[in-house]
């Protein structure tokens, strides 16, 4: 029986099952694959390739593809290729424990890099050739036009450049998604590109379906499975200081007539202690707010819910299981207040300097000057990646980070001498929050920071530390005085952690 979400005839004909399309794809080719955060990735293809990379192997033969997507994915894609090796190269950001493993065994290279880069970069083609672009899509349109999923991230950038394209038409997907989009591509050319004409949070400046060159689908997949997203942990009592603190500061910034009574429009990143600043500020008392923003999580959701957010512009969906049954009960609502764009428009500079977004992101670490780690422990090993931190850090009107103050009970300080990777520099971090308050590091001097981020946000025991290590190296000549730093114990917390533990113990201690 005919796919009602396959209009076009001449792509009908191209249905084939995923072990046929699997064959066509060549050991060490380059798959530009959609997904973001969970949402919207390919289903079937990925399993695929697992599955012929384990048979490979016992023949003795190597199979192994580079990915390249918008951002993270699901179980099927980044768990699966990962487990079975069947990926060698992933770009530009992942935030799946099995990745994370090869990733910091060595077997799988990761390229970490800002989102709103992804675009130019596969355009002037640093990956080289794009063999495949391989994206889930909701429905293909009678003209051959593509109605997206649940996200859009990288998918035009893949299906203009890619050499040939494999559709997966997910009927799992919600077909009322229809309109959600809105798809403009930023010019190819650097020195050619125009402005993009988004002036306001819900403005809609380009086309609800993707046009594509109908020679280049070489397959179609057909599949039924659910994006796989995690659920959010309730929101701990930290996590409300943390969002209560925000919410305190904002108000400040209200009542200097800085900011209006509806805020300027919300960012907010991935992980736990992002979706609970959206609780936050669900019960908080600023109305009429927009969000500028790359995905939308179950606060998000919660926020659009109440009345409180007006509108919301993202990339993706990042909603637990729970928060997608709401939103397919809702969606018609929704499909008035949320717009999906590519990522290389969700994140664009020019668009967020714009807007004067308040950008919210969770880190790892951050020093006592203001330099912010989002992706490496103790330095080395990566966590998820800079995501469009990046891209919102540098070019917001307020770029707050932020993280509980100890991680692994305690025995981690997320506020360190000298952070051991550096995502954000002190020249993009406004403010840094924990739940021990809210450290504004406008208008001060290195020095002056330093005394504001242990005040305010280290934990009480890491605090006499953090004092110690300052005012040894304001003392110390060859420490500098203008940032001052003692480079045979900058990295001590790390140290000590790495030889005891607990960077509060000094080995032989
Ligand atoms: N050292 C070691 N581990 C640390 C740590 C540190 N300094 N800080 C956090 N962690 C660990 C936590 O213990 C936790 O581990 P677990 O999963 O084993 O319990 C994990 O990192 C996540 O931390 P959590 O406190 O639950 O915060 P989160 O879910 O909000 O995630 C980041 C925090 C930094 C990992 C996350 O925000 C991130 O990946 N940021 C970078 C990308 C980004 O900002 N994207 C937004 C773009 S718009």
């Amino acid at each position: 029986m005919a796919n009602p979400r396959i209009l076009n005839k001449v792509l009908e004909s191209k249905i084939m099952p995923v072990e046929e399309v699997v064959g066509m794809i060549p050991n060490g080719a380059t798959l530009g694959m959609s997904g973001f955060t969970g949402a919207g990735y390919p289903k079937a293809l990925p399993v695929a390739l697992a599955k012929r990379a384990l048979d490979e192997k016992l023949r003795g033969k190597p199979f192994r593809v580079r990915v390249l997507t918008g951002a993270s994915t699901g179980p099927e894609q980044d768990t699966v290729m990962s487990m079975t090796e069947a990926q060698s190269f992933r770009f530009p950001y992942q935030g799946d424990a099995a990745a994370r493993e090869k990733i910091n065994n060595g077997v799988i290279e990761y390229q970490d890099m800002h989102l709103s880069h992804v675009g130019s970069l596969v355009r002037y083609g640093y990956y080289g050739k794009i063999d495949f672009a391989v994206i889930e899509v909701t429905k293909i349109n009678a003209d051959g036009s593509l109605i997206y999923s649940s996200s859009v991230g990288g998918n035009n950038v893949y299906l203009e450049h890619a050499e040939k394209i494999i559709l997966e038409v997910n009927s799992w997907q919600d077909e009322r998604l229809e309109g959600m989009h809105d798809n403009f591509s930023v010019e190819p050319k650097h020195g050619e590109r125009v402005p993009i004409p988004i002036m306001r949070t819900d403005d809609r400046v380009g086309s609800p379906y993707q046009k594509i060159d109908l020679s280049k689908v070489v397959a179609i997949i057909e599949t039924n499975d659910p994006d796989r997203n995690a659920a959010f942990k309730a929101p701990e009592d930290v996590h409300k200081k943390i969002a209560g603190h925000i919410l305190d500061f904002l108000d400040g910034e209200v009542k200097a007539g800085r900011l209006p009574k509806s805020l300027t429009p919300l960012q907010s990143g991935v992980g736990n202690i992002a979706n609970a600043v959206l609780v936050g500020l669900n019960e908080g008392h600023f109305e009429n707010m927009t969000s500028y923003t790359e995905v939308i999580q179950d606060g998000m959701l919660d926020l659009l819910d109440s009345g409180k957010l007006r509108v919301a512009s993202a990339t993706a969906f990042s909603v637990s299981p729970e928060g997608q049954i709401r939103f397919n009960k809702n969606i018609d609502r929704y499909r008035k207040q949320i717009i999906l764009r590519p990522q290389e428009i969700s994140n664009h500079p020019e668009v967020i300097r714009r807007l004067g977004c308040i950008a919210m992101n969770g880190f790892v670490e951050a020093d006592i000057y203001g330099h912010v780690n989002s992706t490496h422990i103790a330095g080395k090993g990566i966590e998820n990646g800079i995501g469009g931190s990046g891209d919102f850090a540098r070019n917001s009107a307020y770029t707050i980070f932020m993280s509980p103050a100890t991680a692994k009970d305690g025995k981690i300080s997320a506020i360190v001498p000298f952070a051991t990777h550096i995502d954000h520099t002190e020249h993009d971090v406004h403010g840094i929050v924990t739940e021990y308050g809210f450290a504004d590091l406008r208008m001060r001097s290195p020095k002056e920071k330093a005394k504001e981020v242990i005040e305010k946000c280290a934990a009480p025991e890491y605090r006499p530390l953090l004092w110690d290590y300052m005012k040894r190296a304001m003392k110390n000549p060859s420490a500098g005085v203008h940032s001052p730093h003692m480079f045979s114990e900058a990295f001590g917390f790390h140290t000590n952690y790495l030889a005891t533990g607990d960077m509060r113990k000094k080995p032989g201690k």
